[in-house]
């Protein structure tokens, strides 16, 4: 067993800490001071640490701080009866590995120490250590190799781009790389959320609008297009743009011309234009959704990102990569380790690339160690409330579906159960081309 450093000035809690701890078959070395402590840490290799707070004219922070610093890996346990918000804040910035409000039960200390050991790696490994590439892009599956080789091959071109994926797999970023790599990468990069602006405003917003061109237009306002001139404007969520403002887009790209609201002469704008969405849009053409002259106009080149459940050979690396981010930025000393690796690639990820970056996030912040039970707890915990955003319309169809399939086709007990008349169903399902 490791010996453990004690810290504590109060000479009888001193005394029940050490004579508990080696009862459980501990070596410890207790000291009373600050100064005794910093020495002990100079001369010897402590895995842990138990420190009071409040000590001499020094801290258990200080020597939190010189316990990390001789042996980053250190796990510093902090004791306290005047924890306040901002002592407990310090010691989590300093990488405390916990912190235990007095009195306490001594379970609860040796609880921690249990755990320190554990996150020290006793019993199961840590997950192998991969050299990390030097990318944002994260991923070496055939799916990703397929996009970076589009990626590469369009980025030099001005040939507008499609991207099509699922939410979170990674459209905004291929579509700021297309941009890095094209030689307009020293003019702006301007995306734009379709789905997030009103329909009525897009055009003032895309095109611009003069100086009393509707109420409320007090002075000239530049649009995306001409504010981009020379770069590049990425329209997210292009498969939600209504059907009039369709055309106008198109009349757009045809033309590479705009005309601000009010303004009477059209003006030439030089941009690229990328669009990205994570709906279908073949079937919204189908549908009558989408125009299918827009659809051609905009598929000069398209790429699709695939789900990250269809390449759970990346998991890992991103894993490992998102670890060591979050580890970095939050200061933890937070272990990945196999078992967590392969609760992560045994999920479905609805949420993708996205949703694994909010689960280490949060697991790198609250757990002692990444592992199958950690990343279960997580998963869990998140499916019941994280659900991907859906539209309405989705949802409703999604319902219909769902109702009628337990009907076996039956309509009219499917409209009593979805409490609808028949006619609206029959109607609903008409636009479902059901
Ligand atoms: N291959 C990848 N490597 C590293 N990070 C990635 C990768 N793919 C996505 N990400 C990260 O995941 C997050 C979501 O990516 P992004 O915003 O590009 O998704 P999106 O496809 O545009 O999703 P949505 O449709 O919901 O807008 C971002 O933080 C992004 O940096
Ligand atoms: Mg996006």
């Amino acid at each position: 067993m490791p010996r453990l450093l004690l810290v504590e000035d109060d000479p009888a809690l001193q005394f029940t800490i050490l004579t508990a701890l080696e009862e459980k078959g501990y070596g410890v070395d207790a000291v009373s001071t600050t100064g005794e402590a910093i020495d002990r840490l100079r001369d010897n290799a402590y895995p842990i640490v138990i420190s009071d707070i409040y000590i001499d004219e020094r801290t258990g922070l200080d020597i939190l701080d010189a316990a990390r610093r001789k042996d980053p890996l250190c796990s510093v346990i902090l004791m306290t009866g005047r924890g306040t918000m901002e002592t407990v804040m310090a010691a989590t910035r300093g990488g405390a590995f916990d912190y235990i409000a007095k009195p306490f039960d001594l379970d609860v200390l040796t609880g921690a120490i249990e755990r320190a050991e554990a996150v020290r790696g006793a019993g199961e490994n840590e997950a192998q250590e991969e050299e990390l590439p030097e990318t944002e892009m994260i991923g070496i599956s055939p799916g990703m190799v397929d996009v970076y080789k589009k990626v590469s091959r369009v980025a030099p071109t001005d040939a507008t781009v499609v991207l099509e994926g699922e939410t979170g797999t990674g459209k905004e970023l291929v579509a700021r790389m297309i941009h890095r790599f094209s030689r307009r990468a020293s003019q702006p990069f301007v995306a734009v959320d379709c789905a997030s602006i009103a329909p009525s405003l897009l055009e003032s917003e895309l095109f611009g609008a003069m100086r009393g061109a509707f109420t409320g237009a007090d002075r000239d306002r530049i649009g995306v297009f001409e504010s981009a001139n020379r770069g590049t404007v990425f329209l997210d969520e292009i498969g939600d743009i209504e059907m009039n403002f369709q055309a106008n887009l198109l009349r757009f790209l045809q033309e590479r011309e705009i005309r601000p609201l009010g303004a009477g002469r059209p003006r030439e704008v030089d941009v690229r234009v990328i669009a990205a969405t994570n709906r279908d849009l073949q079937r919204l053409v189908d549908e009558s959704k989408f125009r299918e002259d827009l659809w051609y106009r905009l598929n000069t080149v398209r790429i699709t990102m695939p789900p990250l459940r269809e390449r759970r050979g990346d998991i890992p690396l991103l894993a490992r990569f998102y670890v060591n981010k979050y580890t970095g930025l939050y200061n933890r000393n937070v272990k990945l380790m196999d078992s967590g690796v392969k609760a992560l690639q045994d999920y479905t990820w609805p949420g993708n690339v996205r949703q694994l970056q909010h689960v280490i996030e949060r697991l790198t912040i609250l757990a002692d160690q990444i592992d199958g039970e950690t990343v279960l707890d997580a998963l869990t915990a998140m499916d019941s409330r994280e659900k991907p955003m859906e539209t309405l319309a989705d949802a409703e169809e999604e319902q219909i579906r769902r109702v009628l399939a337990a009907t076996g086709g039956n309509k009219s007990k499917a409209a009593q159960i979805l409490g609808i008349e028949r006619k609206t169903l029959y109607r609903k399902l008409e636009r479902m081309k059901f």
